[in-house]
């Protein structure tokens, strides 16, 4: 591939740098792995290029969490944040018109979902989720809370991080990448069996946001940056294709 001239040569899909899909330590992931060995299924012209998301489906207030849902005039309970970052292929260059959508639990690590039994309460004015259409440079950003902890039935006591869940498509349905954003001094990292999968704490730090207050608005929102990586020596962990695009 070239850009400018330059040639940027080839990174290849690095399937061992991604965690083992057997895990029994992440409980699910015993009957979530694969039993058999893996069939590779040809795709076809239609599953690479359609059906594709419509850019002028985004709404206003998609990428605001604090006030998607919210009553008019009333806003999300939990503190206030910024996450920002950029969409990035596997030499640093920015992915433009990718959507991006999020999803997470609210202040008191309750998700809005039929199936939630969590005992804290849910916010009336959060719904959890947004979405947005990665930049010319592949920059994003959004607001929402600070989603809270949550105890998950893997173990006697276990507690997932405050965490932020995250998904990219690419040009179309079937390109689909899945992960998680951990948030910078969180003690709940280390402990987590579902963060415990990854082979490396580089791996780990990848995941986790740091504070960044040169983006905070003052009296307002602190900021954390995620960066999302394609491919490459700084791919991002994805939950479902563990090779990335
Ligand atoms: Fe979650």
């Amino acid at each position: 591939m070239t850009e400018n001239g330059q040639n940027r040569g080839y990174i290849a899909r690095d399937r061992d740098r991604q965690p083992d899909a057997y895990t029994p330590g992440y409980k699910t992931s015993v009957k979530r792995s694969p039993q058999a060995a893996l069939l590779s299924f040809p795709t076809t012209l239609s599953e690479e290029t359609s059906p594709v998301f419509g850019h002028g489906l985004i709404g206003k207030l998609d990428n605001d969490l604090i006030h998607n849902y919210a009553k008019p005039g009333e806003s999300a309970i939990g503190p206030r944040i910024i996450v920002y970052g950029r969409l990035l292929d596997e030499t640093g260059r920015g992915v433009p018109g990718a959507l991006l959508e999020f999803w997470q639990a609210n202040a008191g690590g309750r998700y809005r979902h039929k199936k939630e039994g969590y005992i804290a309460p849910l916010d009336p004015n959060f719904g959890g989720c947004g979405r947005l259409i990665t930049g010319e440079d592949g920059s994003y950003e959004f607001r929402t809370i600070q989603p809270g902890p949550y105890p998950w039935p893997n173990g006697p006591n276990e507690w997932r991080p405050a965490h932020i869940h995250f998904s990219v498509f690419g040009h179309g349905f079937a390109q689909r990448l899945i992960t998680q954003m951990y948030f910078e001094g969180d003690p709940l990292i280390p402990l987590c069996p579902i963060v415990g999968v990854l082979k490396s704490q580089q791996a780990i730090d990848d995941l986790t946001a740091p504070l960044d207050m040169n983006r905070t608005l003052p009296m307002d929102a602190r900021a954390y940056k995620f960066d999302i990586v394609l491919r490459g020596r700084r791919q991002t962990y994805f939950e479902n294709r563990r090779e990335g695009l």
